[in-house]
C-alpha cells in the first residue's frame, strides 16, 4: 500500500511515518506545501530509522503530487486547514483513493482545552463534505500522541478509534493502523459518531495537564 500523508512534516504525520516505516512494508510519502520542506522531513525520518536499524526510503513531495501516488492520503495538517487541504489536492485523488482524517478541532483557555467542532458537527464529516465524489474519508488516530508515535523506544499499547461509512475503505484503514505495534484499531460506527471520537482528545490533553506524571497520554478500553 502506498500512504501519503500530508502535512507529514508535523508532528503527528512525523509520528505515523515513523511507525509505518519501522513496523510495516507500506511505501510512505511525506506531502508538504513546501516539496523541499518534505524531503528535509525524509532525510530527518530515515535519520531515525536507521538509528533504530532499520534502512528505509521515503519519499518527499509537494501535497498534490504525493496524493497523486497514492492509494490512501493522511490528512495530517491543522483542523482550520484541513477543508482547503482537501480541495488543494481533489483533482489528483482517484476514485476509491480513501481520505483519512485524524483532525480534531479545539480552542483552549485557563482551565485547558475544549472541542471545538465545526457547523459540520466534526472535522471528520467537514472533510466528507469537501472530498470529491467516489473518495471514501475515514475519521482515525485522532486520540494518537504525536510524541508517544515518533519515540519508537516506547510501546504503543494504545486504542484508535475508526468511523466511516463505507466498509471497505474502513478496512483498509484498519489493515494500516493493525500493522502498528501496539496498536489496536476499534470500530466507533458510522461518520456521524466523528465527534464523540474526536472529543476524547481535549479530554486526554487536559489529563496529561492535570496529572504532572502522565505525558502523551492515551486510551485503552477493555
Ligand atoms: N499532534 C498530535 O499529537 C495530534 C494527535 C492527534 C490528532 N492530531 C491532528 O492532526 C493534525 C495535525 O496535527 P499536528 O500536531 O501534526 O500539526 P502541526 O505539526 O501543527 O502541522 C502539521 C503540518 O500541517 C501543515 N500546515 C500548517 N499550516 C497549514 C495550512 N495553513 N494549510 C495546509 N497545511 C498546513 C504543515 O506542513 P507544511 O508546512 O510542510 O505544509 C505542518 O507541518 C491536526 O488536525 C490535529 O488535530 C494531532
Amino acid at each position: 500500500m502506498r500512504i501519503a500523508i500530508l502535512g507529514g512534516t508535523g508532528d503527528i504525520g512525523q509520528g505515523l511515518a515513523l511507525r509505518w516505516a519501522y513496523d510495516t512494508d507500506h511505501e510512505v510519502l511525506i506531502g508538504s506545501r513546501d516539496p523541499e520542506r518534505a524531503r528535509t522531513a525524509t532525510e530527518e525520518y530515515e535519520t531515525e530509522l536507521d538509528s533504530h536499524g532499520v534502512e528505509r526510503k521515503i519519499n518527499g513531495f509537494a501535497n498534490e503530487m504525493a496524493a497523486d501516488r497514492a492509494d490512501v492520503v493522511v490528512l495530517a495538517v491543522p483542523p482550520y486547514h484541513v477543508g482547503d487541504t482537501v480541495e488543494s489536492v481533489a483533482g489528483k485523488l482517484d476514485e476509491g483513493t480513501v481520505l483519512v482524517t485524524p483532525a480534531v478541532g479545539m480552542n483552549g483557555d485557563d482551565d485547558g482545552l475544549h472541542y471545538h467542532p465545526p457547523k459540520a458537527g466534526s472535522v471528520t464529516e467537514l472533510v466528507a463534505d469537501r472530498a470529491p465524489d467516489g473518495v471514501p474519508v475515514v475519521g482515525a488516530f485522532h486520540n494518537l500522541a504525536a510524541d508517544r508515535l515518533a519515540n519508537l523506544d516506547l510501546e504503543l499499547e494504545v486504542d484508535t478509534l475508526l468511523v466511516g461509512d463505507d466498509e471497505d475503505p474502513k478496512e483498509t484503514v484498519r489493515l494500516l493502523a493493525d500493522g502498528i505495534e501496539g496498536l489496536r484499531v476499534l470500530d466507533a460506527g458510522p461518520l456521524a459518531n466523528a465527534a464523540e471520537v474526536e472529543s476524547v482528545t481535549p479530554l486526554l490533553i487536559n489529563i496529561a495537564r492535570y496529572n504532572g506524571d502522565l505525558h502523551d497520554v492515551g486510551i485503552e478500553f477493555h
